[in-house]
């Protein structure tokens, strides 16, 4: 069974109509307006940030300047408060501001449900910084069961949205206000929040916030936005070009300017086509209506079709417990590598596994390996109708 599909309207229609893609929480595609701004610095001003004076590099500060910006204004913050530094992707930024804290915090707390990103560095973090780690669960709503005492003095690493089943810190307010009150500090894991769940994002007041570009259709590059204060605080031993203002032999002094203070977390040169690129798919991300809906309308609907279909399909254990973009589950009767590689034949693409949640799922939960299904805006009902009937003509006959 093939499956055909229109998705020719959309800034998506290098994609072959055969394919659906629905791996989303891993990387979404590139829309190609993203891929035309990569391409155009390549071809057009090839330079490198912060350092020369001819016009290429001129153009590309003011791009730079502007993509940070943008990403202050997507999560609802000031520049006069916050900084915005490029990175890798999410993984590396909250090893690059959990490895550099100064040692004034009495404990890290986390949840059980973090991904592999969060829930090992704070395990090194806590073992460098000689503090004990607590790691509370997330309740089936996605709030933080937690005790106010136990954010005394803390560093609270947490996501703001699961990339299992798409449950969302629903409490994140409540507890960044706790933490702050108690001395602590919050630090949010936003990979798949960026995406779906910017308002919880933007009410906090976080401390620091991670994401990846490739998880909100921009490129592969991370993100950090962290608040100055915390910023100026870190025992910045990460070190290189592109971050001092000054060296003597055995000495330097990082760069103080407080509209340059992203430069203690940029190290050496950067990928400057990602950064370029992310200030496209900022515009993008505004201006782009799926089946001429907001973003947030068609992936609600998308997801909410997906976890009806999916809930009638017998057989199918279903780990989410309400309609998300985000959907896994497992199956007795088929294993989930074995589903995934029978999608894949009909050109669906889904994940199976566990998603760098290996605590969670395989230690706490005790799950077999899980189909992961997750939904983005390149997505349309036809490919959700088409994969849930292929996927029920694979389990009829599993
Ligand atoms: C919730 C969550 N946090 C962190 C990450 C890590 O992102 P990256 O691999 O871009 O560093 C992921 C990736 O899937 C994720 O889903």
């Amino acid at each position: 069974m093939q499956l055909t599909t229109n998705i020719n309207e959309s800034d998506f229609s290098y994609l072959d109509d055969k394919i659906v893609y629905l791996d989303s929480a891993c990387q979404t595609l590139r829309p190609q307006q993203v891929i035309d701004a990569m391409a155009e610095y390549y071809h057009k001003y090839n330079s490198c940030g912060g350092r020369v004076k001819y016009n290429w590099g001129v153009k590309l500060d003011e791009q730079i300047r502007e993509t940070r910006n943008k990403v202050l204004s997507f999560v609802g913050k000031s520049p006069s408060e916050y900084a915005v530094a490029f990175t890798l992707n999410t993984t590396y930024g909250v090893n690059l501001v959990l490895g550099q804290l100064p040692f004034k915090f009495k404990r890290i707390v986390t949840s059980d449900i973090e991904h592999n990103s969060v829930f090992l560095p704070t395990m090194t973090a806590a073992k460098r910084m000689g503090i004990p780690r607590i790691v509370f669960q997330r309740l089936t709503d996605g709030s933080l069961a937690y005790e106010k005492d136990d954010l005394s003095g803390a560093v609270v690493v947490l996501n703001s949205m699961s990339n299992i089943d798409g449950r969302e810190l629903v409490n994140l307010k409540e507890v960044a206000s706790d933490a702050h009150k108690a001395g602590g500090i919050v630090l949010i894991d936003a990979a798949q929040g960026i995406s779906h769940g910017q308002e919880i994002i933007r009410e906090s007041g976080f401390d620091g916030l991670f994401f990846s570009g490739h998880k909100m259709y921009g490129p592969s590059i991370g993100v950090i936005v962290i608040k100055k204060s915390l910023l100026t605080e870190l025992d910045i031993n990460f070190i290189g070009g592109g971050m001092v203002e000054g060296v003597e032999a055995e000495a330097y002094r990082l760069i103080s300017d407080p509209d340059d203070l992203s430069s203690r977390l940029e190290v050496g040169l950067q990928d400057f086509a990602g950064i370029i690129g992310l200030n496209a798919c900022l515009d993008w991300l505004k201006s782009y209506r799926p089946a001429g809906m907001s973003a947030d309308t068609h992936q609600g609907q998308l997801a909410k079709l997906l976890f009806e279909e999916l809930s009638k399909i017998s057989g199918l254990r279903l780990i989410n417990s309400s309609p998300s973009p985000i959907v896994s589950f497992y199956s007795d009767k088929i294993d989930a590598h074995r589903l995934a590689i029978f999608l894949s034949a009909q050109n669906i693409m889904v994940r199976s596994g566990y998603f760098c949640c290996h605590y969670y799922l395989k230690n706490l939960k005790l799950y077999p390996p899980l189909v992961r299904v997750s939904l983005g805006l390149n997505n349309t009902k036809e490919q959700v109708k088409s994969f849930v009937k292929i996927l029920q003509t694979i389990m009829i006959h599993a």
